[in-house]
């Protein structure tokens, strides 16, 4: 083997050498990831936890259960946000801004000397346990028109202790209903 024949080996082990080499700079440039930019794919979004615990489905409790279990002394702290309007005094004397709410379970509606609205005149049926319970809810979604702009008790248990405090505000008492 002379020099020149060496030169030609060498020659070629160099140009694959620097081939490979270009090759691998090349792919690099093509498949390498470009830093700094969004992903190619949309990445599921995190979920928001509050406080790391997902929040439970709404449970919806009976009110009859709601009621056994309620507080009267609690509702009648709860009655404060009433009181801004509604008298409860036995005498059954009203507000101006509301209806006296005295002895007002099964009650038939709008049957006081308070100033009612259409709406609330045309209501009909008595306020039951659940009649109320749904009317202080959402006053307004129930009887569309109603003079009494109160938000609503979002809370049924708040609402049930509530109950439970005007009902204490009879002479008779009308029973709980059965669960
Ligand atoms: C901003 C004043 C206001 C507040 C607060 C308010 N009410 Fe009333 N409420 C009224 C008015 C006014 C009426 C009469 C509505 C009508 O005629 O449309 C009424 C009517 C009622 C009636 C029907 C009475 C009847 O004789 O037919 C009930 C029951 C009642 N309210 C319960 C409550 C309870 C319980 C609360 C507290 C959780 C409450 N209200 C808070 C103003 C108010």
């Amino acid at each position: 083997m002379d020099s020149f024949e060496l030169n030609k080996i060498a020659g070629a082990v160099l140009g694959s050498l620097l081939f490979v080499m270009g090759v691998s700079v090349v792919s690099d440039a093509l498949f390498s990831a470009p830093h700094g930019e969004k992903p190619g794919y949309p990445l599921p979004a995190a979920e928001e936890h509050h406080g790391g615990v997902a929040a439970a489905p709404e449970v919806v409790v009976p009110l009859p259960i709601l009621l056994a279990k309620a507080d009267p002394k609690k509702g009648e702290n709860l009655v404060k946000a009433c009181a801004a309007c509604h008298s409860f005094d036995p005498s059954g004397a009203p507000k101006a801004t509301g209806p006296n709410l005295y002895g007002v379970i099964d009650r038939p509606v709008a049957s006081t000397g308070f100033a009612y609205s259409d709406a609330m005149k045309a209501k009909g049926g008595k306020w039951g346990y659940e009649q109320i319970n749904a009317f202080i809810s959402n006053p307004k979604g129930i009887v569309a028109g109603t003079k009494m702009s109160y938000a609503g008790e979002k809370d049924a248990a708040k609402r049930a202790d509530i109950l439970a405090y005007l009902r204490t505000l009879s002479n008779n008492p009308a029973p709980l209903p059965t669960p």
